[in-house]
């Protein structure tokens, strides 16, 4: 938890008075929150949005103001996890099921930053299980063209019942084990009808921060 913690602060310090935020899901993305708020509590002023009915709720519990969606003009800074980051800072995302809102919030930020302990540095992505978000009437259909990528396409399900993301849809766990492409897979994965969005983040980072145990932190 330390190097999520440090990773998590170090972001937190990018952030000025008058900027709008958008905030993160996860369990590192919750850390930063808990920082943001503190900062708040002591006389930063900001606005922010949220990625996820969770983080909604927590940034409101502590007191952070909170925007919806509708109102935003423009995101001065993002600060969000991610469950893989690659040499080019290529993100796998969607572990915990907020994928497209984490995506709408980085393509519309001047700045995202990403925040991750170093467990989550790999060669290439892929191990991690990759989250794509479909539509539920055409599920089968979607599936189908999951698996002839070369996948295991998991529908995510939470005590028994299929998980139903903060936008209605369904989550697919797809097990490539290896992404040798990742530009590429993510054209081809967006472009069968039926996938709303996929966990992969291309070029889009433009800060790493990433922790270690020792408490201390590296920013690429
Ligand atoms: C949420 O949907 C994800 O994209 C998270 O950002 C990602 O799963 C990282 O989570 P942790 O910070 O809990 O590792």
């Amino acid at each position: 938890m330390i190097a999520k913690r440090v990773a998590a602060e170090k972001a937190v310090e990018l952030i000025d008075n008058g900027m709008v935020v958008g905030l993160g899901s996860g369990s590192t993305s919750t850390l930063a929150i808990r920082k943001i708020a503190e900062y708040v509590k002591n006389g930063l002023q900001i606005t922010a949005v949220a990625s996820s009915k969770n983080s909604e709720k927590l940034a409101k519990e502590l007191g952070i103001p909170i925007i919806p969606f509708s109102e935003v003009k423009e995101i001065d800074i993002t600060i969000d996890g991610a469950d893989e980051v690659d040499h080019d800072m290529n993100l796998i995302k969607g572990g915990g099921g907020a994928l497209l809102r984490e995506k709408i919030l980085a393509f519309n930020s001047k700045k995202f930053v990403v925040i991750i302990d170093e467990s989550k540095l790999v060669n290439k992505l892929g191990q991690f299980p990759l989250p794509v978000e479909i539509v539920p009437f055409a599920s089968e259909l979607t599936l189908k063209h999951l698996e002839a990528l070369n996948c295991k396409p998991l529908i995510r399900r939470h005590n028994d019942k299929e998980w139903i993301s903060d936008n209605g849809n369904l989550i697919v766990d797809c097990i490539f084990n290896v992404i040798n492409d990742p530009s590429d897979l993510n054209q081809k994965i967006r472009s069968i009808p039926g996938v709303v969005e996929t966990g992969l983040f291309i070029g889009m980072t433009h800060t790493l921060i990433i922790g270690n145990m020792e408490g201390t932190t590296r920013t690429l």
